[in-house]
């Protein structure tokens, strides 16, 4: 696991950006785990600055989202499909048909999380994943005490996690009670994870995930289990390290 601890946002954004490029370079049909919440935002913008400005090129990538809320209509604008089209693949040149998403929606939901694992194996595997962390200590919606074996599933939400969402909907009432959620052993299996954390709110699970000890309690310790795992920090998400 390599830590790298960044003055600000500006420069989170331009590194994992760089990590996106050199990839797509390397290899034009590269498969992205795409996170949603507020940490990747920076770095979709600057993906899309790149693709209108240096034609930065996706057209041969596809996109696999992190996660999915269950309930929420088609269309929501708070479901992860629309905020990944709206942020991410409506800015750049990828084809709307690679991005896929686990289905929050299925009417047999065990069978529709395994089909979404298939479908990530049938593109390789992810190349490069990004992701946030909960002040929970949660990646993807993999809450405290999930296996770290995990894969993709029905999870619900803790209450802090609700409350922490709530500034994207109405009120607290409208957050879903449950995900579908990439597991943690889906997670460990990407080549290249890149986990994003800003802010004082995110020091504590900083500290759980790089210094504590690798337990289910903290979901995001998993990582000290990847091969190349890149937890990318401002000086505020790092201030509780030693
Ligand atoms: C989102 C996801 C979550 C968020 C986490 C941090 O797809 O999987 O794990 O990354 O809740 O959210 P922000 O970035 O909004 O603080």
């Amino acid at each position: 696991m390599e830590v790298v601890i960044l003055p600000g946002g500006r420069q989170i954004a331009s590194l994992v950006a760089d990590a996106v490029e050199n990839l797509l370079r390397n290899k034009p049909d590269a498969v992205l785990g795409l996170a949603t919440g507020s940490s990747p935002l920076p770095v979709y913008d600057e993906l899309a600055r790149r693709h209108e400005q240096a034609g930065l090129d996706f057209s041969r990538a596809c996109g696999f989202t992190l996660d999915e809320y269950v309930g929420l209509e088609p269309g929501h604008p708070e479901s992860y499909r629309e905020v990944i089209r709206r942020d991410f693949a409506d800015r750049v040149n990828i084809d709307p048909d690679n991005v896929l998403g686990p289905d929050g929606s299925a009417a047999d939901i065990p069978a529709a999380c395994r089909a979404y694992e298939d479908r990530i194996r049938e593109r390789g595997g992810i190349d490069l994943q990004l992701l946030g962390l909960g002040t929970d200590g949660h990646i993807g919606f993999n809450e405290p005490g999930s296996s770290l074996a995990s894969r993709t599933r029905i999870k619900s939400l803790i209450e802090q996690t609700r409350r922490d969402n709530a500034r994207f909907f109405r009120s607290l009432d409208e957050v879903p009670h449950h995900v579908v959620t990439q597991g943690l052993g889906t997670i460990l299996e990407s080549r290249h994870a890149i986990l994003l954390a800003t802010g004082a709110q995110k020091a504590q699970a900083v500290h759980d995930l790089v210094e504590g000890p690798l337990a289910a309690i903290c979901p995001a310790s998993v990582l000290q289990l990847h091969p190349h795992a890149s937890i990318v920090l401002d000086e505020a998400a790092a201030s509780s390290l030693k």
